[in-house]
């Protein structure tokens, strides 16, 4: 039984416009004709579950998320095998994570299995938006939830708004990258919101990507908080390691984001040779072991950019590095091909991670 009542738009995408937007979709540049929506309302709980057509919203200027930012946000995909058959990621995972994401942010917290239906049942709707797995494109799902009430005071809202929307996206970032280690800005500190999805880490981390383009590289690598001495993430991924000992060594959990990627990724690696190990790994045992060939591989891993190589660090420390000849590494290319053959079904899903929509 659906969960979502369905009201239809009048003006769908005509089946030119949809197939030229798939052509080439980019990421975020076109949105499906519908969206899901739940209100919730203090003491009265989450309302009607809807599927409405996707416009604009009327907010009051004094929306809390406006003026205090109480925001969360996901990110999954849904791909489309060569059998036409469309199916998800771990979704059960990013159902989980918004979970500890409103908890952290004080906010209504959506039952999972209202997420998992607002997800299901938008994508089965809206499945002729899913494109072919053809430079490995997908509909990327954002599924959001934003303090509606209007209130100037500073507390929790008494009203949220869940939504969730969906993009056809081809890859994220096309190209291997070379990292910035910034030494004035921070993503995350200890009791921060370094765990939570919030719109508000995104904002923060805006104005270090652009002295990361200053400094010829395509993302910061992000440190603590208290000494910039010990890596945590980059850019809006996680961040990986491959060691000359057979390692796949990854910053431990604390204030970085709990990745559906990484945790995926760590349980593919011994099918690789590899063992996974979650540690705290330091700017200088990375730029050290760059040096002298410790370090052989590097790769930031997100739902968007599924596998990005890293190529290369800038850092006031030691300047321009390169990671071993400058090239994505083998284990790199074998991963991300791993998993992308797991989420199109052209490998066994040993953990049962994909789910039919
Ligand atoms: C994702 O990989 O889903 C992300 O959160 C990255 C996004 C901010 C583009």
């Amino acid at each position: 039984m659906p969960m979502f009542q369905v009201t239809r738009t009048a003006t769908s995408t005509s089946d030119a416009a949809r197939q030229a937007a798939l052509a080439d979709p980019g990421f975020g540049r076109y949105y499906v004709d519908h969206m899901a929506v739940v209100d919730y309302v203090a003491g009265d709980g989450w309302q009607e579950p809807r599927i409405v057509p996707m416009t604009e919203w009327a907010l009051h200027p004094a929306a809390a998320v406006m003026h205090y930012g109480q925001e969360i946000f996901e990110g999954l995909k849904a791909y489309r095998r060569d059998d036409d058959s469309i199916w998800l990621f771990r979704p059960e995972r990013n159902a989980a994570r918004f979970v500890t994401s409103a908890q952290r942010m004080g906010m209504a917290v959506l039952p999972e299995e209202l997420f998992l239906a607002s997800v299901t049942e938008l994508v089965d709707m809206e499945r002729e938006w899913v494109p072919t797995s053809e430079n490995e494109q997908s509909l990327y799902i954002r599924p959001f939830m934003i303090a509606s009430e209007p209130y100037l005071g500073v507390r929790e809202a008494n009203t949220y708004r869940y939504a969730v929307i969906a993009t056809p996206a081809g890859p994220y970032y096309s190209e291997p990258m070379k990292l910035w280690i910034t030494p004035n800005y921070t993503r995350a500190a200890p009791g921060g919101t370094g765990t939570a999805k919030c719109g508000g880490n995104y904002a923060a981390s805006l104005i270090a990507t652009q002295e990361a383009y200053a400094n010829g590289c395509g993302q910061v690598l992000w440190t603590d908080g208290a000494e910039h001495k010990w890596i945590e993430e980059c850019g809006t991924m996680n961040v990986m390691f491959v060691t000359a000992d057979g390692e796949l060594v990854t910053p431990a959990l604390g204030s970085i984001l709990a990745g559906v990627t990484r945790e995926s990724i760590l349980m593919l690696a011994a099918d690789h040779g590899l063992t996974a190990v979650e540690r705290p790994i330091s700017v200088d045992e990375l730029l050290d072991g760059l040096e002298s060939g410790q370090i052989t591989e590097v790769f930031a891993c997100g739902t968007a950019a599924v596998v990005t190589p890293i190529v290369g660090f800038n850092s006031p420390q030691r300047g321009e590095q390169v990671v071993a000849d400058g090239q994505p590494g083998p284990k790199t290319r074998e991963i991300r091909q791993h998993l992308v053959d797991i989420q199109y079904g052209r490998a066994e899903d040993k953990h049962g991670w994909t789910v039919k929509v």
